[in-house]
């Protein structure tokens, strides 16, 4: 069975990700520092897929705990949900983004490297299309210069 680490997932979309990830014959481990989440979904979890996925409470700013976690599990896969991801508090607080959300994602990319990890998915935004030209937006929008320090650091990731 096919082990994949989805960081942040205990959160809002990484939670339901685990959940669809379990019923489709994948094995999780979740990564989560619990900053804006709570122990309680991985009851909820739990409960809906009979399966308790494996948790470890990790922030993913500890790099020496970033280079465990990889010597104790053999992963097959990564999607990285783990970040802080609002906007307002981004402009107020540039630098806990620049660092929650890319010295972070360099760390869990380093160690992928280092174990020969292949496969990556990376949960980036719309703010990376900064003022769109057109509504909705879709992939095939050019990017444009992010409008905060949280859009800045999904379009560097
Ligand atoms: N919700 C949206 O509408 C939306 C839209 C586009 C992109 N995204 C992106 O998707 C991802 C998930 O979004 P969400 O809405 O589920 O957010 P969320 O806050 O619910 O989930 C993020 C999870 O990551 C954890 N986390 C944060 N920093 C961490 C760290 N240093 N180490 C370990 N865990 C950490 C938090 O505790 C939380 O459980 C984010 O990267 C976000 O930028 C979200």
């Amino acid at each position: 069975m096919k082990k994949i680490l989805v960081t942040g997932g205990l959160g809002y979309i990484g939670s339901h990700t685990v959940v669809e990830l379990q019923k489709t014959g994948f094995e999780v481990v979740i990564i989560d520092d619990l900053s804006n989440s709570s122990k309680e979904v991985l009851s909820r979890i739990t409960s809906i897929t009979g399966i308790k996925p494996d948790f470890e409470e990790i922030d993913l700013k500890n790099k020496q705990a970033v280079e465990q976690f990889f010597k104790n599990y053999s992963i097959d896969g990564v999607i990285h949900f783990a970040a802080s991801k609002a906007v307002g508090e981004s402009v107020n607080e540039p630098l806990k983004y620049y660092e929650n959300n890319i010295t972070t994602l360099t760390y869990v990319l380093k160690e992928m490297i280092a174990n020969k990890v292949a496969n990556f998915i990376f949960s980036s935004s719309c703010t990376v299309y900064g003022q769109a030209d057109e509504l909705p937006i879709t992939e095939n929008a050019p990017t444009k210069p992010a409008e905060s320090p949280y859009g800045a650091t999904k379009k560097n990731g």
